[in-house]
């Protein structure tokens, strides 16, 4: 009986060791080289080696000085003062966050020289008409039947204002805006494919209500488009998800209903297509402290009565999901509204979960831009055509100011490499790897 107890034992500080051993490396958040990702991802294409190169980035701040009072108003706890800097409209650095179209425009329509087809994270980007892209909160399909990109979002080209004195910053609702691509570079308006309603003022989507974070997917059986969205009132408290059809990926999509899904609260979300078909709904819960996930319908149309909550009590939204080798990968936000927090990777063998945390996936910038997702929030992650592994981190720099002009951070996600924090559940096994997410103020796609 001895015996068996201290194999066992054994076994277990052998595993802990070789665990502890192969996380040795594990603060490549900060000091990661590239040669290093290099071996891991084995992308040896040279401009993938520029995706994962570390790019560093400083913002001097101005001398102290006396802030608006709408600003130190805003917020109780102490931000950091970059964040409240960026919070502020009147800082005198705003334009290193939302630098101006005249000089600060990228797109087709543009003179761009040898940069065409360069992303611009932070800068105004244009659609192929020459208007500012409306696609806030996005996701993007994919339509084989196409061959084509949609881009999906919500179209927010009106006037920000409160609806409350304490209220979160709107702009009325207008639709769902939609842009087709080839390329992911150059985005053609495809129009508002799902409008808001003028007059009822009962209808879900009447303009004094909330429909945000669009998500599209196709079902191969109905060979419908089926398009799942965020809807509320004014103040969040109707918390529902709403579901939309449509014959074509560029609309018009007919709007079927809203409900909460399992009878519970629902505001961020998104939804997941696996390969085999099943598609999934990922959801903020329970006022925002768990996420649940469970399948829809084979139509796509509703949720089945199978449901987990996962992330309990981490206060996680803006999920976006995605999948590499058979694992299952997620990044979120934490909840602080329109203002900028730490994105978190999460990693699963299973999309019901358990889910675990693997750190904070963001590299390059500043220690600042990384508490900050990059000024940014999560919205959706895309495969990126040709490299397996390597995606499109899809984030939205809001701007609570002048919402219609929040700007769209496009950066490249790389998985590999050990991830940085301490597994919860077992001595180490299986090992994740690491999603990071590298900070480019320019940027082209391999
Ligand atoms: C964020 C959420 C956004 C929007 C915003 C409103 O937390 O991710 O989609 O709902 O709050 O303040």
């Amino acid at each position: 009986m001895l015996t068996i107890v201290w194999t066992v034992v054994g076994f277990f500080l052998v595993a802990h060791l070789i665990s502890l051993y192969s996380r040795k490396d594990n603060n490549i958040h900060q000091q990661v080289s590239s040669d290093q990702l290099q071996v891991v991802h084995h992308l040896a294409h040279p401009i993938v080696r520029e995706l994962i190169r570390v790019e560093e980035e400083v913002l001097r701040m101005p001398p102290p000085r006396k802030r608006s009072p709408r600003t130190s108003k805003r917020r109780s706890r102490k931000p950091i003062p970059l964040v409240e800097e960026f919070l502020d409209d009147k800082s005198p650095i705003r334009h290193l966050f939302f630098p101006g179209i005249k000089t600060a425009a990228f797109g087709p329509t543009k003179d761009m020289g040898n940069e065409t087809s360069y992303y611009f994270p932070g800068k105004i980007w244009m659609d192929t008409q020459g208007n500012p892209i409306q696609a806030h909160g996005g996701g993007i399909l994919l339509d084989v039947k196409s061959n084509t990109y949609y881009w999906y979002g919500e179209y927010k080209d009106g006037p920000t204002y409160h609806a409350h004195k304490k209220g979160p910053a709107r702009v009325d609702i207008i639709g769902v805006g939609c842009y087709s691509s080839k390329d992911l570079w150059t985005w053609k308006n495809e129009g508002i494919v799902l409008g808001a309603e003028e007059t009822n003022k009962t209808h879900d989507l009447h303009k004094s209500n909330v429909l945000e974070r669009p998500k599209v997917i196709y079902n191969e059986k109905t060979e419908k488009y089926v398009m799942w969205m965020h809807i509320d009132d004014a103040n969040y408290t109707k918390a529902s998800v709403g579901v939309a059809i449509s014959n074509s990926p560029t609309g018009p999509f007919e709007y079927l209903y809203s409900k909460r899904p399992h009878g519970f609260d629902s505001r961020d979300m998104t939804v997941f297509k696996d390969d085999d078909g099943v598609a999934y709904l990922i959801y903020s819960s329970e006022v925002n402290s768990v996420l649940h996930i469970g399948p829809l319908t084979e139509d796509y149309l509703d949720v089945t009565p199978v449901m987990k909550r996962v992330m309990v009590g981490q206060h996680r939204e803006a999920p976006a999901i995605f999948k590499h080798q058979n694992i299952y990968y997620m990044v979120t936000s934490w909840c602080t509204g329109w203002a900028p927090n730490e994105a978190l990777a999460h990693a699963a063998e299973s999309i019901m979960g358990p889910w675990e945390k693997l750190g904070n996936p963001c590299i390059g910038g500043n220690k600042v831009f990384r508490l900050t997702t990059f000024f940014a929030q999560s919205t959706y992650v895309i495969p990126l055509p040709g490299v397996p592994g390597a995606f499109i981190f899809m984030a939205d720099r809001w701007n609570p100011a002048d919402l219609r002009d929040s700007r769209y951070v496009w950066l490249p996600l790389v998985i590999g490499g050990p991830a940085d924090q301490p597994l919860e559940f077992n001595f180490g096994f299986p090992s994740w790897s690491r999603v990071s997410i590298y900070w480019h103020s320019k940027w082209r796609l391999p």
